[in-house]
């Protein structure tokens, strides 16, 4: 049975209009990450962090989904194998676009998380300084994204989707950020055919065995294409 593990980065989502991090003009330019995405910096200032997200929580909802979201989604719905979709985005395209069971390893921005008691609910469009928490009443809500220094979500679970695939897709992803970076080396290892589609080389780009470059809108739909005439 062919299993075709995807991870996505913000690459699959710039042509939505979203912002990437590293590109130029990225958010990356405009904050240091230690002040928006860590926990120190969440301590050392909520206010700017809850205003960060709920900046990017706003920009996420007017977007909607490009060609690539929506041929991911057809591969997932069409391909007679397993499609295993990772995305490190916090917006929710894939979903927009009808993709299923996406595994959201950096968190989401619809999401909201508890810092004191762990309960999770469906995020405000702006989450205050010390939101209060509908289970515990603590004053702990956060974005439930996952920081620098955080442990990101759902590995046990992607790493075995990797140990067993036979196709690894990384889309839109500047390959600088790990364990995502490091995914193309599990799935090569288990004999994978590694494949990257990016608007330019990634930091990891030579660990795959197939490069395509471009758009995320024009190759990504060309790439389902072909997945799907091979079957
Ligand atoms: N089509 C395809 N690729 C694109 C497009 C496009 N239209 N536009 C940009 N790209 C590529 C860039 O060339 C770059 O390689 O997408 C990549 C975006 O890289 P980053 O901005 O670093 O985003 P990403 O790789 O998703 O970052 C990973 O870093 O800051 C953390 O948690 C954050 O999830 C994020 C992680």
């Amino acid at each position: 049975m062919e299993k075709i593990v995807i991870l996505t980065g913000a690459g699959i989502s710039a042509e939505s209009g979203l912002g990437t991090f590293r590109d130029s003009g990225g958010l990356w330019e405009r904050h240091r990450i230690e002040d928006v995405a860590s926990p120190q910096g969440f301590a050392r200032d909520p206010g700017l962090v809850q205003r960060f997200y709920n900046a990017r929580r706003a920009a996420s909802a007017e977007a909607v989904p490009n060609p690539a979201h929506l041929a991911l989604a057809r591969l997932q719905r069409d391909f007679p194998g397993e499609v295993v979709l990772v995305t490190q985005n916090v917006d929710a395209l894939h979903e927009a676009g009808g993709a299923t069971g996406v595994l959201h390893m950096h968190g989401e921005l619809a999401s909201a998380l508890c810092a004191a008691c762990g309960h999770r609910w469906t995020a405000p469009a702006e989450m205050r300084v010390a939101e209060p928490c509908p289970a515990c009443s603590a004053p702990a809500g956060r974005p439930d994204i996952v920081w620098f220094g955080e442990m990101p979500y759902h590995m046990d679970e992607i790493l075995a989707h990797l140990e067993t695939c036979t196709c690894f897709a990384a889309i839109g992803t500047s390959g600088n950020v790990y364990p995502a970076a490091g995914f193309v080396q599990i799935a090569d290892a288990a004999g994978a055919h590694c494949v990257e589609l990016n608007l330019e080389a990634s930091s990891v780009r030579s660990d795959f065995a197939e490069a395509r470059e471009g758009r995320a809108s024009e190759i990504v739909p060309l790439w389902v294409d072909e997945m799907l005439a091979e079957g």
